[in-house]
């Protein structure tokens, strides 16, 4: 990457900093997450701190057990949630996540393309293949994760074949004529396939010329071979910056062979941010979000993900590679696995050890615990080395931690240049291009 490359960077609207047992501190506001003024500020600071985006993921199934100690993943509908956001807002970008593995691609396609009007262009695509939920669509088992990648593309295909059948030149409101739109540009798709068959024309026709951006979230081989074909940004899990060093030129080299720009893939990290004023206060917010774990749920999730249960070691036993047994065929999600995986083959970490890690307890994002000044130099590094293309902030630990990203570590990129200073587009595919 080139020094003078900006950062892109987008903010959780996730409450990731009410996550652990952050939402019992005093000043956590738990009881007005479900209200669209508790987004709708962050999105205001966030377009003040001249965001790229901000971004809600999204799942479509409850752990009820894990309700009794934490809000976990029940949420507003995304799109829904942006909607109330766009209105009140008018530059920052609104990455929606919806997955295409249970809805029908046509409400999908519809959905995007409205969000696109309300926002003046400002809507984007997380495309996610999902983990879970299949029984409240109907569905037994959860499709494997090839299958649900060879409906992911078709279904992409789809919607943006979607979004192109009634182009906004189409539109004519030639009031002295009577003519309002040229029918014969607003063509059916007729698209039968292996997935999915729909007829189209969207009832909706497209927000000017512009192109709604995708994102994608999933690093297997096939998810990887997706992202790079179609995708402007991919969401990663990266623990580590070899981790990221490899997936960004891996998916550099795979968008070339997909007939691409290298540049056209952006490789934008979680990065889980525990900030506070000093190392020491920083140090202890994690220790806190972190003091009730559940251990036995923490063990349940290593089991699945790598089929080692470590349910009867002592605390301080060493995990090897010689423990791990081959990886299980069924897979929530192969990326999470994977990465689990190498961090027992590099590092042979004790039990305890392994339950602290990002891995285990962060989605296996990129964790950074400490001063803003150390974000920055970390950030800096990471960026000098090409490990990446931007973040997508996933602040821990309390309100203060996701405060101080906004308002203290984001100038100060934009000071030493690595960010941008204003906006100088108007929708999300400019913010993404400038
Ligand atoms: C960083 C990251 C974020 C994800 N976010 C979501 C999400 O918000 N909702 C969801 O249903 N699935 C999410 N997924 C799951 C993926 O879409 C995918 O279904 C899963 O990772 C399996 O694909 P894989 O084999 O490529 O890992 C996420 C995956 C990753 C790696």
């Amino acid at each position: 990457m080139s020094v003078r490359e900006k950062l892109r960077i987008g903010m959780s609207l996730a409450p990731t900093w009410l996550s652990g047992d952050a939402w019992r501190r005093s000043d956590s506001e738990i009881e007005q997450v479900y209200s669209s003024d508790y987004a709708l500020d962050i999105a205001k600071r966030s377009e003040a701190a001249k965001l790229d985006f901000v971004f809600r993921p999204d799942s479509l199934f409850l752990n009820v057990e894990a309700l009794e100690s934490g809000p976990g993943f029940g949420s507003l509908d995304p799109t829904i949630q942006l909607a109330s956001i766009a209105r009140e807002t008018s530059r920052i970008g609104l990455l929606t996540t919806i997955s295409t593995t249970f809805v029908p691609p046509y409400v999908v396609a519809r959905q995007l393309q409205s969000l696109n009007w309300i926002s003046g262009g400002r809507v984007g695509w997380n495309i996610v293949t999902a983990l879970d939920g299949n029984e409240n669509f109907g569905l037994s088992e959860m499709p494997s994760a090839q299958e649900r990648y060879e409906r992911a593309a078709e279904f992409a295909e789809i919607v943006r074949r979607l979004w192109e059948s009634y182009p906004a030149d189409a539109l004519l409101t030639d009031r002295s004529s009577g003519r309002y739109a040229d029918s014969t540009q607003v063509r059916p798709i007729d698209h039968d396939g292996t997935h999915l068959r729909v007829k189209g024309p969207l009832n909706l026709p497209a927000f000017g010329n512009t192109r709604i951006p995708l994102v994608q979230a999933g690093a297997s081989p096939d998810g990887r071979n997706f992202a790079s074909s179609v995708a402007d940004a991919i969401f990663a899990s990266t623990p580590d910056i070899e981790a990221a060093t490899e997936l960004r030129q891996d998916l550099r080299r795979r968008a070339e062979e997909h007939g691409r720009k290298a540049s056209d893939i952006r490789l934008m990290p979680g990065l889980s941010l525990y900030l506070a004023q000093s190392r020491k206060e920083a140090a202890a917010l994690f220790k806190e979000t972190h003091n009730r774990m559940d251990s036995a749920r923490k063990l349940d999730s290593i089991l699945a993900m790598t089929g080692l249960d470590l349910r009867d070691w002592p605390q301080q036993q060493r995990v090897t590679a010689a423990d791990l047994p081959p990886l299980p065929e069924k897979l929530r999600s192969r990326t999470h696995a994977e990465l689990l995986r190498r961090l027992i083959l590099r590092e042979e970490p004790t039990v305890a050890d392994l339950l602290t890690r990002p891995e285990v307890i962060g989605s296996a994002h990129w964790q950074i615990i400490g001063t803003v000044d150390d974000a920055v130099a970390e950030i800096v590094k990471w960026q000098s080395a090409g490990a990446i293309d931007g973040f997508i902030a996933v602040p821990g630990g309390s309100v203060s931690s996701m405060h101080l990203v906004l308002d203290e570590l984001v100038p100060r990129l934009a000071e030493m240049r690595l960010f941008r200073s204003d906006y100088s587009g108007k929708t999300f595919l400019d913010h993404l291009e400038e």
